[in-house]
């Protein structure tokens, strides 16, 4: 059914996390359609340079603050919240364990209050990893989940399960407006080169002519996601009334040593590929099933891998010649 938009010129949108590299596309696309946007960031993995060309721009604000502390001054009402503040890198997962664990719970409760007060719709940025190292492939909203709940990856997928939990019992017992993203790897410009995840990483090192570290045999896979195909599906969420969690992201899926001979011939590298040791709980396979996001959005992902992966190496080329 295709879904009639809901937000645009005159609603008011808070962003939190509104300086990282989805959450800032996100801002772009809402500000595009007319919004007027404030973005709440503190920083830790995003960057003001994400959004230093919204400089001048009177229907964007960005505020400095960090979500656990407690929401800074936000006069006004919000029309929308969309919570997609949290670091999200496995390499934070270890360096960053306490804070992942506080804005995906004080925070989360901060801007679910927020929401109420305001009578806002509430879009939380959840992830694929609420399936842990999944037994059943692809995997539908419906599947629970298979997820070590102490391990290394624990910080980041109990604290996004936390917040499912938390946004689904607003809405059940506040009658709370809300929505659910499931987000599957996503990759495009505004990544950091060391951010930790593999395409980064993996164009990053080729672009250097260094080997190209790729864990364990290769042969685990994922399904990647170029950011504007993901915003789409964030904004037909948002506008739809889909209270529960929606999959997004593609079906291309793909080995990780497939994927690093991808970037070495895209970037023109002739870095060699290394094997190296494989992180702890690593998930074998990733895929979405997208039947939902179809039926109830009309999402349909755009972008192939050879044009999106060209597009984040050209942005990472910028980069590196900037740093010259
Ligand atoms: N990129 C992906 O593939 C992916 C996959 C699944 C889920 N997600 C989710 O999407 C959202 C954005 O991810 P991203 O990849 O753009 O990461 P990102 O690190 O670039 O963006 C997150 C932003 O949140 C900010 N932030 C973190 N803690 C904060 C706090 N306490 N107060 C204020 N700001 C805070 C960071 O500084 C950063 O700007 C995250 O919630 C992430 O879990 C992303």
């Amino acid at each position: 059914m295709p879904v009639t938009q809901r937000f645009g010129e005159g609603h008011r949108i808070l962003v939190s996390g509104g300086a990282g590299f989805v959450p800032s596309h996100t801002v772009d696309a809402l500000l595009a359609r007319g919004c007027e946007v404030v973005a709440i960031d503190n920083f830790i993995t995003g960057s003001r340079d994400n959004v230093a060309h919204l400089a001048g721009e009177p229907r964007f604000t960005l505020i400095e603050a960090d979500l656990t502390e407690g929401l800074p001054p936000l006069p006004g009402r919000f029309d929308a919240i969309l919570h997609m503040a949290s670091p999200a890198s496995p390499t934070d997962f270890t360096k960053l364990p306490m804070e992942i664990l506080k804005v995906g719970s004080i925070g989360t409760m901060a801007l679910l209050e927020r929401a109420v007060e305001d009578a806002a719709r509430f879009l939380m940025a959840s992830t694929s990893e609420a399936y842990g190292d999944p037994l059943v492939h692809p995997q539908p909203e419906s599947y629970w989940g298979n997820v070590n709940p102490n391990g290394i990856r624990s910080v980041y997928d109990e604290s996004k399960r936390f917040s499912e939990a938390a946004t689904m019992a607003y809405h059940r017992f506040h009658g709370l407006d809300t929505a659910i993203v499931r987000i599957f790897n996503t990759y495009g410009p505004r990544m950091r080169p060391d951010d930790g995840r593999a395409i980064p990483t993996f164009i990053d090192q080729a672009l250097r002519g260094t080997p190209l570290t790729v864990q364990g045999t290769g042969a685990q896979t994922r399904s990647i996601t170029y950011v504007d195909d993901l915003v789409r599906g964030i904004l037909l969420l948002l506008d739809s009334r889909e209270p529960g969690p929606i999959n997004c992201g593609t079906e291309h899926e793909i080995t990780m040593l497939d994927l690093a001979s991808l970037i070495v011939r895209l970037a023109g590298s002739d870095s060699p590929i290394e094997l190296v040791e494989r992180a702890p709980d690593d998930p074998e396979k990733r895929r979405p099933d997208l039947t939902l996001a179809r039926q109830k959005l009309g999402y349909e992902p755009q972008v192939g891998p050879e044009e999106g992966l060209s597009r984040t190496i050209d942005y990472f080329r910028t980069l590196s010649n900037a740093s010259q």
